[in-house]
């Protein structure tokens, strides 16, 4: 029997990438899954996930034998996010783990930032997490249990040139989860946040590339201890595994997979 068993776990982002991973990892334990995904458009420059991407990992997550529910949803949109939420309720009869996962990336010197640009990073990752963290903790509360982690990244932890807006918002997202956690931690809901380096997935670079690091991915490499571009999402999967898997000890702390980055901050 896997160690997740009976839980239900809710993961945004969850199309492709870590998110996919996560509920992989997740489903392989035992757990349903709901993963919610697909944004309106946004100006970028990578295609976020789609409905197609969110169908297919279902399928995928059901090979393991458990459930997954699919739901188109933008972090952004607080009614949208009550209401997946709601979905999961009803369809699933839980909600015990939240990966508040959905982030995107942009680059550039901070003065070539437009605002348009800063809000979209801003309303993603930073008031996204707001929104699922709200919907989540009072159904958590209710069943006096929860186990929340919310994926900021080694950007939020250090100051990296051309990443200024992204790394505000990572920054942001830790202070947000420190200080719930401390809120629901006599509640049975721990709170933790997990800080990968760079990752190898549509983000850093695109599905139909060569694995060839570009120059920011190459710089980073250069500054990591462990001389290597990046990690799979797997390798993130496995942070996340240990704390929704916890008893309820550890809340409010920060997991770093950061090939060794560790080592030079603090
Ligand atoms: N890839 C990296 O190098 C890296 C490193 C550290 C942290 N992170 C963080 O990890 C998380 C997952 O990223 P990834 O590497 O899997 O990238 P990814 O782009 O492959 O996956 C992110 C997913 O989030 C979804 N998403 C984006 N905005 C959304 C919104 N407003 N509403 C709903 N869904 C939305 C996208 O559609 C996409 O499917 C993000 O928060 C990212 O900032 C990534």
């Amino acid at each position: 029997m896997g160690a997740l068993e009976g839980r239900v776990a809710f993961i945004t982002g969850g199309a492709r990438g870590q998110g996919r991973a996560h509920a992989l990892a997740l489903a392989a334990e035992g757990a349903n899954v709901v993963i919610a995904d697909a944004p309106r458009p946004m100006n970028l420059t990578y295609p976020l996930g789609t409905e197609d991407d969110l169908r297919a990992t279902a399928k995928e997550v059901e090979e393991f034998g458990g459930l997954c529910l699919p739901i188109p949803m933008d972090v952004r949109d607080p009614d949208a996010v009550s209401a997946a939420v709601d979905e999961t309720v009803s369809s699933l009869g839980g909600l015990d783990i939240l990966v508040a996962n959905a982030g995107i990336v942009s680059t550039g010197p901070l003065d070539e930032v437009t605002d348009e640009v800063w809000h979209q990073l801003v309303d993603t990752n930073l008031t996204g997490v707001f929104h699922v963290l709200r919907a989540v903790i009072p159904v958590m509360r209710r069943r006096r249990f929860g186990r929340i982690v919310v994926t900021s990244s080694m950007g939020g932890r250090m100051g990296i040139p051309e990443l200024g807006a992204y790394n505000a918002t990572k920054w942001g997202v830790i202070g947000l989860a420190k200080s719930v956690a401390l809120e629901v931690a006599k509640e049975g809901i721990t709170v933790n946040v997990i800080c990968p380096t760079t990752v190898h997935t549509p983000m850093v670079q695109p599905v139909d590339a060569d694995d060839v690091p570009d120059e920011l991915v190459q710089r980073m490499m250069r500054a990591n201890p462990i001389p290597q571009p990046w990690i799979e999402p797997e390798d993130v999967s496995r942070g996340l595994l240990y704390l929704v898997t916890d008893p309820g000890v550890v809340t409010g702390s920060v997991l770093e997979i950061g090939l060794g980055g560790s080592a030079r901050i603090h």
